[in-house]
């Protein structure tokens, strides 16, 4: 078990020896470059993420063989291919290897070719981007649905078709950076609350509102945070919504599918189906393809979104391959078969919140298919990642842009078919490399006094 009274030091520890430079620093130094030559000015990044790449602490852009799924080989980036436990994919219901799936696929492949061929505004629509529409539609409650090319054009293009320069946002400080990057576009009025504070969220519209009565506020959310899983009072952030004449956008791209009764994801647990103003989503997380979605209730929010949204209107619609697998992903998500898929997901979370918990790490938020554990460090969360991939256990090591600096942690993503001798496995070498790279419990209550840097 760890200690948690050492703090990790990467000038003193044996492993860090040897890594100097690798271990410090993080992308937010290297975010703007000076100089008149865009192309060469990056010169200090490339050497930084060379140096880690040579330590083997750049978890980034490895290259997985074959489909997704519980075990995977991965190449590192000196070429060796180390074949383990994969905890770096997010397949949460292991649909990406359903057969019904593949079928769709090579149906849609047959019927309609491997190309929508167009913006979904010109000719890019196909009878499966309808199809999945409608379906996208029951299963949120909200008839007027918008497919987008993928999760976070999703998001920028539902905020800044909806938001312009005179409005104004209230958006949770751990939202994901496709929300946060599309408010920065839509208005200079972005107010950032703390993470999952209601009386935050309160204050800041009675603020805006006591000032301006004329213009829209739009308040973004999660369903399921992706990087701390854990999950707002819709009900309440949609009252107060309503109380302050707001509307909400929530992005259920990590639970929509993944838990809720029917797959109705923290929406449905919430008694919340089809009585959000805004949902949005990805399909790569449980529907085994890539494409996002927007849906309202408003027929006049859609034709808004239509024309105004750049990646739906500017970008080739989701190809016919990828709208039949995500419809046929869907119906399996929302049938008896799902419910089984979302037992054995959340048995396995549980499963491994508790062998984590009784190693001595911290798991941030509650069972779901993201367990993330907290290292606080980059540099521990940089050799733990490292020690991990050399045993054979693939991880996502998550730092800044991905969380706020000094909130570093591992990022375990599970499946339905994980099994629980790799969640046994898994556990062990998780705790063996953040003991040996010095991980330590947060000092504070988590969320709450955290910024992003
Ligand atoms: C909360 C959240 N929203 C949106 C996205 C973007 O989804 P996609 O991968 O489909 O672009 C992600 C992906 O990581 C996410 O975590």
């Amino acid at each position: 078990m760890h200690n948690e009274s050492i703090p990790f030091d990467p000038a003193r520890d044996p492993i860090a020896l040897g890594m100097s430079g690798a271990l410090d620093g993080n992308v937010a130094r290297f975010a703007q470059p000076r100089g008149p030559d865009l192309l060469r000015r990056s010169g200090a990044l490339d050497a930084w993420v060379t140096l880690r790449m040579r330590h083997g602490v750049w978890p980034y852009a490895r290259v997985p063989e074959g489909a997704p799924g519980p075990v995977a080989e991965v190449a590192e980036h000196n070429g060796q291919a180390t074949r383990g436990i994969n905890f770096a994919s997010h397949d949460y219901l292991s649909l990406a290897a359903h057969p019904a799936v593949h079928e769709a696929a090579r149906r849609a492949l047959c019927d309609a070719g491997p190309h929508s061929a167009g913006s979904a505004v010109l000719l890019g629509n196909t009878g499966h981007s309808q199809v999945l529409e409608a379906a996208l539609g029951a299963l949120l409650g909200l008839e007027q649905v918008v497919l987008f090319p993928t999760g976070w054009a999703a998001a920028f293009g539902a905020i800044t078709a909806l938001v312009h320069g005179a409005d104004h946002i209230v958006i949770d400080t751990l939202a994901h950076a496709s929300l946060r990057q599309g408010a920065a576009a839509a208005t200079r009025n972005v107010l950032v609350h703390r993470h999952l504070d209601c009386d935050h969220v309160r204050e800041q519209l009675a603020r805006i509102r006591a000032a301006d009565v004329v213009n829209g506020i739009l308040v973004v959310t999660e369903g399921l945070f992706s990087m701390d899983a854990d999950s707002p009072d819709l009900p309440l952030l949609q009252h107060l919504c309503r109380e302050y004449r707001a509307t909400l956008l929530v992005d259920v791209a990590h639970d929509l599918g993944a838990l809720g009764p029917g797959g109705g994801g923290v929406m449905a647990s919430q008694g919340m189906t089809g009585r959000i103003d805004i949902v949005m989503g990805s399909l790569s997380k449980t529907f085994a393809t890539n494409g996002g979605f927007v849906a309202c209730a408003e027929r006049s929010a859609r034709r808004q979104l239509q024309l105004f949204a750049g990646p739906h209107m500017f970008s080739s619609a989701l190809s016919p391959v990828q709208a039949a697998v995500a419809t046929a992903s869907l119906g399996i998500a929302t049938s008896a078969v799902g419910d089984a898929l979302r037992a054995d997901l959340l048995r396995n979370a549980v499963e491994l919140r508790a062998l984590l918990g009784a190693a001595g790490l911290h798991c941030l938020g509650g069972p779901s298919p993201i367990v993330s554990v907290w290292t606080g460090s980059e540099a521990s969360a940089r050799v733990a990642g490292m020690l991990l991939a050399q045993e054979g256990v693939f991880v996502n090591p998550v730092e800044f842009p991905g969380v706020p600096l000094g909130a570093a942690r591992l990022r375990l993503q599970l499946m339905a078919q994980h099994a629980s001798g790799q969640l046994r496995r898994g556990a062990r070498l998780v705790a063996d490399a953040c003991t040996r790279a010095g991980a330590g419990r947060p000092a504070r209550a988590m969320g709450q006094e955290r910024h992003r840097g």
